[in-house]
Order: C-alpha cells, then sequence, then structure tokens
C-alpha cells in the first residue's frame, strides 16, 4: 500500500493540446529532451498529416504508425515519472483525441501568439471543462510579433471561459523579443534566438527588487520602466495564484515562450511537476474509483490496429485507474464478462515499447489484443462497473456503406466492426442492420477507412452521402413512447454499435422540432448519458 501511494504521488499523466501548427509538437520534443528521452531535436516527428495530403494514402500509414510509436511517451523529471499522451491535432481525428483527453489527469494547452485561441483549441477545452481537467497555458512563438499579451489574456478568457493567472511576463514580441519575467519568483530569464540547447541557467538573472538598476542594465531603460509598470498592473489585477482553483479546472495558470527555442519551456515544465495533479479520481456507472485502492482497475481509450496486415493483432492502450496491474494475472473484461491475462504488457518509456511485469495509477500499458477490445472497456479484479467519460460524439458527416463486391460481405461486415471498434468510425444500423451507415468527424476518415477495408480485409465498397446533421441518442421513461417514436420515426432510427437507438436529423430545425413535438423523449448529445456517479476529473 505504501509503495502504491509513493508510485501514484510520482506520476503525472497529461496530454499536450492545441490547435494544429501552434507547436505542440515542437514543445513535446522540448519536454522529452529535459527528461532525458530523446537525445536530440528532430527525434519526434510531427503525427500531424501534412496539409493538402489527403489522398497520400503513404502519407496515411505513415502517420499511423507514427501516432502509436509516439502515442504514450514516457520519461522521468526531477523524481516523477510524466507520461504524455499525444493528441491528434487533425481535425478529422478529434475524436481520438476527445477520447485521450479522458485518460489524462491535467493538459498543457499551447497558443499561438499570432493567431490567438483557435477554433481547435476551443473545442478542445470544451472537452477538458466537461470533465475539470486542469489546465496550464504556454503561449508560443513570442520569437514572433504576435498580439499584445493582455488583449491575449483577455481572448483566453472570453474564449475558452476559464479564469487566466500569467506566472510570466514577456519582454517584448518578436525581433525585440527579450526574455520573460517570472512572476512567481522574480527573476528574469533572457532571451537568446539559438538557445536552442538546454544551457538556459546562466541567463538568469534574480531581481530581488524591481527598481533595481540591474534591470535596466539587462533589458534597456524603456524595456525596464514598460515591465516594471507590467508587473504592477498584473499584481493589481490578479489575484496571487492559488492551487485550488487550478486543480479544480477553474483557473488556468499561463507561461510566454517560445518552444523551437527551447525558451520558458523548463519554467513550465518546474510549475507542472510542482502544481499537475497526480492520479485522480475517476467515475464509473457504479461509484466513484479512487487510485488508492487496492484492487487493479483500467479502462482501454485507444485501440491501434497492427500496421502489418497479416497481423490482425492490436494494441489497445489501457489506462491504469487503481491498484496495481500484474503481468500474467488475470482480470475480468467486465462487458465480455469473461477473465484474460496478458503475458506481453508494454509500457512506452523513452519511446521504446518494453514488457513490463506491474504497472500503477497514471501508467498507460499496451495489450496486445485479437479482438477483445472495444473503446471505453473496463477491467477490473472481479467487482462489476464501467468506467465513464468515453462517450461517442455525433459525428458530423453520415454516409451509407455500400459494398461493391458481394463475395467479400462478410469480409466487410468484419472489417467496418473492427474499424468501429478502434473508434476510426461510428457505425450505425438501420433495418436490422442490413443498412449500415458510417459516421464521422472528417472526411478524411472515409479514405482511410476504404484503404484499410481493401488492405487489411480485401472488402471493397463506396459511400454515398446521407443528408444527416447530427445523432441524437435516445431515451424515455416509458420504453413504450420510445419504441412508438422509433417506429413512428423509422426513417431516422438507427442503432448504435451498443444497439443504443439514435435518431438522425436532417437540420437542427427538424431536431428542435421533433424535440418540442415529443417531450416525453430525451436526445442525448453523447453516448453517456447512464452517468450515475460523477468524478472530480
Ligand atoms: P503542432 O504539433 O501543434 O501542429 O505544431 P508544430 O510543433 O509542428 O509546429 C508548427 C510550426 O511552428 C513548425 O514550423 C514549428 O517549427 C513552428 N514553431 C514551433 N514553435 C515555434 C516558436 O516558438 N517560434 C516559431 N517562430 N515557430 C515555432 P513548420 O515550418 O510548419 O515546420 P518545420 O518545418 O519547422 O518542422
Amino acid at each position: 500500500m505504501k509503495q502504491q501511494l509513493t508510485e501514484i504521488n510520482k506520476r503525472r499523466t497529461f496530454g499536450i493540446i492545441s490547435h494544429p501548427d501552434a507547436g505542440k509538437t515542437t514543445l513535446t520534443e522540448k519536454l522529452l529532451l529535459f527528461g532525458g528521452a530523446i537525445q536530440k531535436a528532430g527525434a519526434v516527428k510531427s503525427n500531424k498529416i501534412k496539409r493538402g495530403a489527403t489522398s497520400d494514402f503513404m502519407e496515411i500509414e505513415r502517420q499511423r504508425g507514427i501516432s502509436v510509436a509516439t502515442s504514450v511517451m514516457a520519461f522521468e523529471y526531477k523524481g516523477k515519472l510524466i507520461n504524455i499522451l499525444d493528441t491528434p491535432g487533425h481535425k478529422d481525428f478529434a475524436e481520438d483525441t476527445y477520447r485521450t483527453l479522458t485518460a489524462v489527469d491535467s493538459v498543457i494547452m499551447v497558443i499561438d501568439c499570432v493567431k490567438g485561441v483557435e477554433i481547435q483549441t476551443e473545442r478542445l477545452m470544451e472537452v477538458c471543462r466537461m470533465r475539470n481537467t486542469p489546465v496550464i497555458v504556454f503561449v508560443n512563438k513570442l520569437d514572433r510579433d504576435g498580439k499584445d499579451p493582455y488583449d491575449l489574456l483577455d481572448e483566453i478568457e472570453e474564449k475558452l471561459l476559464i479564469k487566466v493567472r500569467p506566472l510570466s511576463w514577456p519582454i517584448n514580441m518578436g525581433t525585440h523579443f527579450k526574455g520573460v519575467y517570472k512572476l512567481y519568483d522574480n527573476s528574469l530569464r533572457l532571451f537568446r534566438a539559438s538557445a536552442r540547447q538546454l544551457n538556459e541557467e546562466d541567463e538568469e538573472l534574480v531581481i530581488k527588487d524591481l527598481s533595481d538598476s540591474i534591470l535596466d542594465k539587462a533589458v534597456g531603460e524603456r524595456d525596464a520602466e514598460q515591465l516594471r509598470e507590467d508587473v504592477e498592473l498584473i499584481e493589481s489585477v490578479y489575484e496571487p495564484f492559488d492551487t485550488m482553483p487550478y486543480l479544480a479546472g477553474n483557473l488556468a495558470p499561463v507561461f510566454f515562450g517560445s518552444a523551437i527555442n527551447n525558451f520558458g519551456v523548463k519554467e513550465l515544465l518546474d510549475t507542472f511537476i510542482n502544481i499537475a495533479p497526480p492520479p485522480r479520481s475517476r467515475p464509473t456507472d457504479a461509484r466513484i474509483i479512487e487510485p488508492t485502492e487496492p484492487k487493479f482497475s483500467g479502462f482501454v481509450f485507444k485501440i491501434h490496429a497492427n500496421l502489418d496486415p497479416k497481423h490482425r493483432d492490436r494494441i489497445a492502450f489501457l489506462r491504469v485507474c487503481s491498484g496495481k496491474f500484474e503481468r500474467n494475472k488475470f482480470y475480468q473484461h467486465i462487458r465480455l464478462e469473461k477473465k484474460l491475462r496478458f503475458s506481453n504488457p508494454t509500457s512506452f518509456m523513452a519511446q521504446k515499447k518494453n514488457i513490463i511485469n506491474d504497472a500503477y495509477p497514471g501508467d498507460v500499458v499496451g495489450l496486445y489484443d485479437s479482438g477483445n477490445f472495444k473503446i471505453g472497456d473496463t477491467l477490473t479484479e472481479g467487482e462489476v462497473f464501467m468506467f465513464q467519460g468515453i462517450p461517442s460524439f455525433s459525428p458530423e458527416i453520415f454516409k451509407l456503406l455500400v459494398n461493391t463486391d458481394p463475395m467479400k460481405s462478410k469480409q466487410l461486415d468484419k472489417g467496418i466492426k473492427q474499424l468501429s471498434d478502434e473508434g476510426v468510425v461510428q457505425l450505425f444500423r438501420q433495418q436490422m442492420g442490413s443498412k449500415k451507415i458510417v459516421g464521422t468527424v472528417g472526411e478524411l476518415q472515409f479514405e482511410v477507412i476504404q484503404y484499410r477495408l481493401q488492405h487489411e480485409y480485401k472488402a471493397s465498397c463506396r459511400f454515398e452521402p446521407l443528408p444527416f446533421y447530427k445523432a441524437c441518442w435516445l431515451t424515455a421513461d416509458d420504453p413504450q413512447k420510445l419504441a412508438d417514436f422509433c417506429k413512428r420515426k423509422s426513417n431516422y432510427i438507427a442503432t448504435d454499435k451498443d444497439d443504443n437507438p439514435v435518431f438522425l436529423a436532417q437540420t437542427s430545425w427538424t431536431l428542435d422540432v421533433t424535440r418540442r413535438d415529443y417531450p416525453d423523449i430525451v436526445f442525448h448529445e453523447t453516448s453517456e448519458f447512464k452517468r450515475q456517479a460523477k468524478g472530480n476529473y
């Protein structure tokens, strides 16, 4: 028990999120450099799909390969074991990102100082807000002329609906960028554009009193004066930083820096390990699970198909939530009601996949799977509950799946089911399963599906557009009323992968009207409507 507590307190599991191009990959790489997980810059390849490369299947394969390798990056820093869970930046893979966020305890959000808060950032923040995930903001690219820092802070508060508290403050931007003043320990870090190495220590200047002339010497009189005014203003406008509202997801500390120049990253990391939460409790449909509980439990938040189509096995990513996971021990697969054990569980330490014997809350374990897992599956030592917070969101594009090779219909069925288990697509069925509707967040996924069905299952298909805009999951207190509704609206009713009924709305107007006309039916925006217990994550 004592060892478990020590292990839990050591762990910090988080995700870096941003709108594509804000600098997530660059920041990840610098953090890994600090952790000694990689030796030189450039080791973490951007896992984004190149702009305009939607038809480049090699690119898709490459992306899949890289994203397996960099899905989880673990390293040690100052006695803490840090797990970075990678999130795809591309909008078409947003659902994958949302699911990964169920497995983190906090996030670092990167914002490009030139572009400010972008649309994908807003969406990601909504997901964080749903779970009160603590957020640290890193305003990046200070070496470019960006928006005024005060305006940026206002924009973050307005668009992301979270209070902010700057913990560092920039002295100019772009070509005149001189460094950041650390508000939490009154020291100044001077910027050198060439500071790409890890030798930043020597550039630090401790300033006990801002009126000291060493400040003027360091940055020049004008900028020194400006900094004095800025600091005075900040300290009078903002309350001193408090970790409680941060941990509750209501206050985001803000850092300024330049990831590519490795500037401001160490401050971020050092503060992160001090304030970011260790593994937190998690809600299930039965009760809240505490990480300190002696018995093991965990859930699958991501599944990756093997890149070699000859091998059908997949890697399921399991987040350990409580107790201790042990190799070769039997665990209960709650949905399948069967016992499973794992002889080759892997860790993701320093990007090398190693077989591990045990794992603790906060860790992510890779499990080789021959088709037992779906996203959201729970493993326990026997107690029956399912982890919550891994909902399906409504797809944005719906298409009818048409088999173009009748000899291969079995392969097509199997393939599309597996892609749905992996979370690549959402599959809805109509007319007792004879009509299959595929829903995705982006067009790119349809190309991925077609390609993978062809290459991995030798099945061919085409897609016909359908005029739906949203899927809503349905419930009603009176099952008869729900059955009547489904009968009446049968053209717009389908079932999801778990046989739950969904309403496929053609426009927001029809959805509103139907809602009004059928007040006894509840239309849910996500598949997770059975939530009973609420956790603090
Ligand atoms: P992402 O994962 O969030 O999509 O962003 P990524 O790190 O790939 O960075 C996007 C672009 O922004 C990259 O340039 C990267 O070099 C640049 N960048 C990252 N941090 C900074 C910074 O602090 N200052 C400046 N000026 N640029 C930064 P690119 O030209 O798209 O790619 P590359 O050819 O440099 O790899």
